[in-house]
C-alpha cells in the first residue's frame, strides 16, 4: 500500500490541475482496502479512478483513495455469452483492447475512453450508441458504512444516461470489481452515423475493426489526452420536454434564420435530447477562453486546459459563462457531466 501526505495530484486528474490532497492512498487488494480505517483518515475521503471525469476546484482537504486492483478473468464455457470479471483499477481501454483481441463483442464502441473500470460503471460511460450499463451483469463493492463486501445486480445499479445508483450514495460504496457480459456471437452496434456510413453493407466485421474505426473518429474530434488536459465532455446533453423544444425552435429561428435545423434525438415519454455541443457552437462559443481554460475548437462540449496552466478558477469561470449564455439565449440549463470536488484555493 502506498500512502503519502500533502500529495501532488497533477498526475491523477486528466484536466492536469496542479492541486494537492492532504493524504493519498493507493491499495493493491480488497484485503488492503478492508484494513483501512477510513474514519481515521483526513476527511472527506474520496475514491477516484484516473481522475478523467473530475474537476478538483482547489487543494483537496481530505484523503484520495485509488485502487490498483487489476485483473481480467474470462468465464468462457463455450456459450455465445462470455462473462468477464474485471478489477476496478484496470485501465478501461486496456480492457477494451484485450476483449477486442479475443474477438468478443460489446466494448469496441467504448474504445479510447479514458479512465478505469470501477469509475466506468459508476459513471455509466457511453459513446457511439453503447453505454457500459448495457453490458454490466453485476458490480461488487466495499460498503464503507457497514464495512463489508456487497453485490449489486444490473437492476440495482439503476443505469440511466451518465447516471447510476452509485452516483446518489454519497460515496458510500467503493467498486472493487465488475462482471460484464460480452458476446462471441456477431453483435456490432453501428447506430452512430459516422460508423453506419463507414460499414454500410458489411456483415463480416470484427470487434477490432470497429475499435479501430472508433479510435480514428475520436482522434479526429477529441483532444489527445497525452498532449492537452481535459475531462472529456464537460456538460451533459440536456433532455427537455416538447414545450421547451418548441420554444428553442422559435428562439433559433429568430436568431439563426427560418431554415435552421436543430440536431435532436427523440426519447420515450415525449422528451427530446439536444446536443449541448450545438447549443454552445451556435452561439459562436467554439474556442471561447477564460484564462487558461478554453472550449476545444473541434468539439466545444470539451473544455480544455489550453496552455497547461489553467487554474480551477479559470475552468469554473468558463463553465459559468457558458451556462449563463446558453440559459440566456436558448432558455436551457446545462449541467456539468464532470464531477466537481470541493477544494481550498491555494
Ligand atoms: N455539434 C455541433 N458542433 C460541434 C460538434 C458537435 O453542433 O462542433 C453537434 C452536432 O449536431 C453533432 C452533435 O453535436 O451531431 C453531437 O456531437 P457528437 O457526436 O460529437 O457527440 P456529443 O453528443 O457532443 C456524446 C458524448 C461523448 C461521446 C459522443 C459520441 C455526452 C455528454 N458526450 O457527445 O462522450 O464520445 O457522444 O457518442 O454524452 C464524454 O462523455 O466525455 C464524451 C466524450
Amino acid at each position: 500500500m502506498f500512502r503519502q501526505e500533502n500529495y501532488d495530484l497533477s498526475a491523477h486528474n486528466t484536466f492536469r490541475m496542479k492541486v494537492r490532497c492532504a493524504c493519498f492512498i493507493e491499495y493493491e487488494s480488497l484485503e488492503e482496502l478492508l484494513s483501512l480505517d477510513l474514519s481515521a483518515l483526513p476527511q472527506p475521503v474520496k475514491h477516484i479512478g484516473e481522475g478523467s471525469n473530475l474537476l478538483f476546484t482547489g487543494d483537496f482537504p481530505g484523503t484520495i483513495l485509488h485502487s490498483n486492483i487489476e485483473f481480467i478473468k474470462y468465464v468462457d464455457m463455450g456459450f455465445d455469452e462470455v462473462p468477464v470479471m474485471v478489477g476496478a483499477g484496470v485501465h478501461f481501454d486496456d480492457l477494451v483492447a484485450q476483449t477486442c483481441r479475443h474477438g468478443l463483442w460489446g466494448l469496441e464502441n467504448l474504445s479510447l475512453i479514458p479512465g478505469e473500470a470501477g469509475a466506468a460503471v459508476v459513471q455509466n460511460i457511453g459513446a457511439y450508441g453503447v453505454e457500459i450499463g448495457d453490458l454490466v451483469s453485476g458490480v461488487v463493492c466495499y460498503d464503507t458504512l457497514e464495512r463489508k463486501k456487497v453485490r449489486f445486480s444490473t437492476a440495482e445499479c439503476a443505469y440511466a444516461y451518465r447516471d447510476s445508483f452509485f452516483k446518489h450514495q454519497n460515496d458510500r460504496y467503493i467498486v472493487t470489481s465488475v462482471l460484464l457480459r460480452l458476446s462471441r456471437a456477431y453483435k456490432p452496434t453501428l447506430t452512430y452515423k459516422g460508423i453506419s456510413e463507414r460499414f454500410a453493407g458489411r456483415t463480416d466485421l470484427t470487434p477490432m475493426e470497429v475499435r479501430e474505426a472508433i479510435i480514428a473518429i475520436r482522434r479526429d474530434k477529441l483532444p489527445d489526452p497525452d498532449l492537452i488536459g481535459s475531462a472529456g465532455s464537460f456538460f451533459k446533453n440536456p433532455v427537455i420536454d416538447t414545450l421547451c423544444f418548441s420554444s428553442l425552435i422559435d428562439r433559433a429561428r429568430a436568431r439563426l434564420g427560418p431554415d435552421v435545423q436543430i440536431p435532436h434525438y427523440l426519447l420515450p415519454g415525449g422528451f427530446v435530447k439536444v446536443p449541448a455541443a450545438w447549443l454552445i457552437d451556435s452561439l459562436g462559443l467554439k474556442g471561447a477562453r477564460e484564462g487558461g481554460a478554453g472550449l476545444y475548437e473541434k468539439q466545444p462540449l470539451v473544455m480544455v486546459n489550453s496552455d497547461g496552466n489553467a487554474s480551477p478558477g479559470d475552468i469554473l469561470a468558463l463553465e459559468s459563462r457558458i451556462v449563463s449564455e446558453v440559459a440566456d439565449n436558448w432558455g436551457i440549463t446545462l449541467y456539468p457531466e464532470v464531477e466537481h470536488l470541493p477544494g481550498v484555493q491555494a
